[in-house]
């Protein structure tokens, strides 16, 4: 185990009222009622494509000027969803800045959850042939690498919580020095319900040896687009460009 890092949090704790699509103030009691009616909503609005690479320009004004390899690994089902908004906006800013990043949605992928055969032996080859591969490849030489999660339940999504299992095949590769980033969207509006994720966050970070570069928690989005009509996207987009 290392030390544990410091913390930047860059914009958290920010409670803009709490409101859905109706007006009606979104609480805890409430936010399971709407889900139903949320989940239709979302169905019809079709499933995010495969995943997506960006390319970016050089001159990297962040970082000391040093040009990062960048991955960010989405857990959000909804296209254009608040955290796959969140994770857009933070691309924007890293590619301007010159890093060369790398999307991985893992809703839209195929990655099985770790059935702990243990064949892998934490650093070797995993029983699935499947889009983890693409992370592999990724994450190994990645510099920074950045997590955008919806809050369910009080954690991350299953799609994001399936792709961090699947590390335990590339444990030994990966426990070396990198930055991370947590962009986390959630319908409620209280730090007691943040909690599990950021400690998840940082006890995860801790036992990487990573360093976080900074995190976005937007607390009151509700609907596919909620958080348009919030700081949080230009916040991700600095967050991207200072990282
Ligand atoms: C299965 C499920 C579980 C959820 N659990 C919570 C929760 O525990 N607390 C909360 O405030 N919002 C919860 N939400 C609401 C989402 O966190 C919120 O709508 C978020 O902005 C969705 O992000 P996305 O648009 O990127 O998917 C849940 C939504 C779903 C579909």
């Amino acid at each position: 185990m290392v030390e544990q890092p410091p913390v930047t949090i860059v914009s958290s704790f920010l409670y803009p009222n709490s409101v859905s699509k109706k007006g009606v103030p979104v609480n805890r009691r409430n936010f399971i009622k709407t889900s139903l009616a949320a989940t239709v909503t979302a169905a019809g609005s079709g499933i995010i494509g495969h995943t997506l690479l960006f390319t970016s320009p050089a001159n990297a004004q962040s970082n000391g000027g040093k040009k990062m390899k960048i991955l960010v690994l989405t857990g959000s089902p909804r296209e254009n969803g608040n955290s796959s908004i969140l994770a857009s906006n933070f691309i924007r800013g890293a590619e301007e800045a010159g890093h060369q990043v790398v999307r991985f949605d893992a809703a839209s992928s195929d990655v099985h959850p770790c059935i702990a055969c243990n064949s892998c032996g934490m650093d070797g080859p995993c029983v699935f042939q499947d889009d983890f591969e693409m992370v592999r490849e990724h994450i190994i030489p990645a510099d920074l690498v950045a997590f955008a999660t919806p809050m369910y339940y009080f954690g991350i999504s299953t799609q994001l919580k399936a792709v961090i299992d699947r590390f335990y095949a590339i444990n030994g590769k990966i426990h070396v020095p990198k930055k991370a980033v947590l962009l986390m969207t959630y319908a409620n509006n209280s730090r007691r319900d943040e909690s599990p994720i950021l400690t998840h966050y940082e006890v995860l970070l801790e036992y990487l040896g990573w360093t976080d570069a900074g995190r976005i928690v937007a607390p009151g989005v509700w609907p596919v687009g909620a958080i348009n009509s919030t700081p949080f996207p230009e916040q991700a987009y600095q967050l991207g460009k200072q990282v």
